[in-house]
């Protein structure tokens, strides 16, 4: 970053800005920021087309929108908010939670946007780590509450490494956090999780009013590029976070896109039954080969490759496969279409040749 000539907040520029999934060169695969590779729906592209009055402001709350989604969760409107994405949602969350001297806990390695929306509000971050398989240690989440947290994040699937947490392991935990305290479960990868133990927070919404869900149309629903997020809570917490937030962020096509995409179950549900049963297949192959790639729930696989994490990269990259490499830890790599599947096994395969005590021992898994 080039210095600036004004005087800024200094823990702001010490911040690394959130950092975008590398394009891909032409002939390579984009598997670095967990979008789904289909089109969109031609309802779904028609619908946002359709959309008339660009001389006006957008409607604020995206009341339709919400509407639709309290119908589908069975909830009343003032329990949904809409956002230009739930990453935008969870700024106005952290915002309106937390500020200088307070403390958000959430896990780490996680998703990369958190400790930024963290800085931004002037709070403090406590990032907890996660297991060694991957997994979030909600216990140790438990002890790292004080008198200073305001907030408490849990990603479930975990971006980038997978796993989800399970229902009851869940509900031992916000059973023991103190009720006056904000839970956020980010649900972002929620559509891919294919095992019925793991958490689907919305089961338990109405009995804890300190849960609030994060959600998306950016990865399943194949909208990342109209930015609609949603949380689903307490009026009196939602209400908070629209103090929070930019106004008319969310333009009228990408409501008449989430709109429309609502409509399409079943489109979406083959869509996703393809992707799943994929990432199932990739694990299986890629875990054959040797790698120690943890059980995953959402639509993308973790690579551990510790200080090899850039050579390993390399070897993807000229094997036509963009991912999203982590220095010193690991790499994230989105499943996506069919014909990428052969050229990133066969990467995968040249990698842990080069590189053989990324192995994990046999039995290991
Ligand atoms: C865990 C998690 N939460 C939230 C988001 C934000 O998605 P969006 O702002 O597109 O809804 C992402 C996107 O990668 C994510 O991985």
């Amino acid at each position: 970053m080039a210095d600036a000539p004004v005087k800024l907040r200094p823990e702001i520029l010490a911040q690394r800005a959130y950092q975008q999934g590398k394009p891909a060169p032409a002939k390579s695969f984009k598997l670095s920021s967990n979008e789904v590779p289909f089109p969109p729906l031609k309802s779904v592209l028609e619908a946002a087309q359709r959309v008339d009055g660009m001389q006006r402001y957008p409607d604020a709350s995206a009341g339709a929108v919400r509407e639709a989604l309290a119908e589908h969760y069975d909830l009343a409107a003032e329990n949904v908010l809409v956002g230009a994405g739930s990453v935008s949602l969870l700024y106005q969350a952290v915002a309106a939670a937390a500020g200088p001297g307070d403390e958000v806990i959430y896990p780490w390695r996680s998703f990369e946007a958190y400790p930024g929306m963290v800085t931004v509000a002037g709070a403090t971050s406590v990032r907890v780590p996660i297991r060694a398989d991957g997994s979030l240690d909600l216990d140790a989440i438990l002890d790292a509450i004080t008198d200073r947290t305001r907030l408490v994040i849990v990603c479930s699937p975990n971006n980038p490494t997978g796993p989800a947490v399970g229902q009851e392991e869940f509900e031992r935990f916000i059973d023991r956090v103190p009720e006056d305290l904000l839970v956020i479960a980010d649900e972002a990868y929620i559509e891919f999780v294919t095992d019925p133990g793991a958490l689907n927070a919305t089961r338990i919404l109405a009995e804890h009013p300190n849960l609030v869900i994060a959600r998306t149309f950016s990865k399943a629903y194949g909208l990342a590029g109209m930015r609609v997020g949603y949380m689903l809570g307490h009026p009196g917490i939602l209400g908070a976070f629209t103090t929070t937030a930019i106004p008319f962020l969310i333009s009228a096509q990408a409501q008449a896109a989430a709109l429309a995409v609502m409509r399409e179950p079943e489109a979406v549900r083959t869509r996703v039954n393809e992707i799943t049963a994929r990432r199932d297949e990739v694990r299986r192959a890629l875990i054959d080969q040797g790698w120690d790639v943890p059980e995953t729930q959402a639509n993308f696989v973790w690579l551990p490759c510790g200080e090899q994490t850039e050579g390993v990269d390399a070897i993807l990259r000229e094997g036509g496969i963009v991912a999203r490499a982590f220095p010193g830890d690991g790499i994230r790599v989105t499943i996506a279409e069919e014909e990428s599947v052969t050229p990133l096994l066969a990467a995968c395969w040249r990698a842990i040749e080069r590189y053989p005590y990324l192995r994990s021992e046999p039995g290991e898994e």
